[in-house]
């Protein structure tokens, strides 16, 4: 999904004249979007799947640090995903120095800056992420405690689906537990 957002930025860059490559990772090829549209705006595209049944089998931060430790110079790497992706990209960048911006998709629920939902620290400090960020500095971000509160309502979203999941079944509970 974090391809679909990085797209106009590539082709916003390929249009300042700015060289991009690109590395798009997925759980396999029918999760991958975006990949004709990116070929045609990136500089050089790399597809990683983690079954290996699109591009090379392996994770993004592989094909990253591939790349680096090949020569390869660049200015900054930017990385939407999945949390912990974006940790791995941030750890894997600092090793080089590589400046390194996230957008991050914390939970929201307001998105004025108002109930504190989205709260995310950044260099020691607490930043709502729906109108400071959603991009920040990779190096500066705590994703340990981003994603432990990104994980607070799990419980209530797998029962939320396992009900829905049951009356989509045809399922009637005569006993109100679904409410
Ligand atoms: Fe409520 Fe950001 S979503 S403060």
């Amino acid at each position: 999904v974090g391809t679909a957002p990085v797209y106009p930025q590539v082709k916003w860059l390929k249009e300042q004249g700015v060289e991009v490559d690109v590395i798009i990772g997925a759980k396999n090829r029918d999760m991958l979007i975006y990949t004709e549209e990116m070929e045609r705006v990136a500089s050089r595209l790399y597809i990683t799947t983690d079954d290996g049944s699109a591009g090379s089998k392996g994770l993004v931060t592989a094909k990253l640090e591939e790349l680096i430790a090949a020569g390869n110079h660049y200015d900054e790497c930017v990385a939407i995903g999945p949390m912990i992706m974006m940790k791995f990209v941030a750890l894997t960048t600092k090793k080089y120095s590589l400046k390194t911006t996230v957008s991050l998709n914390a939970l929201m629920v307001d998105g004025t800056g108002m109930c504190g939902a989205c709260r995310v620290t950044v260099a020691g400090k607490t930043r709502f992420t729906c109108v400071e960020g959603p991009e920040f500095d990779a190096h500066e971000v705590d994703f340990d405690e981003a994603m432990r509160r990104q994980g607070m309502y799990r419980n209530l979203e797998q029962r939320a689906l396992a009900i829905r999941k049951e009356r989509e079944e045809g399922h009637k509970c005569r006993i109100g537990l679904d409410k």
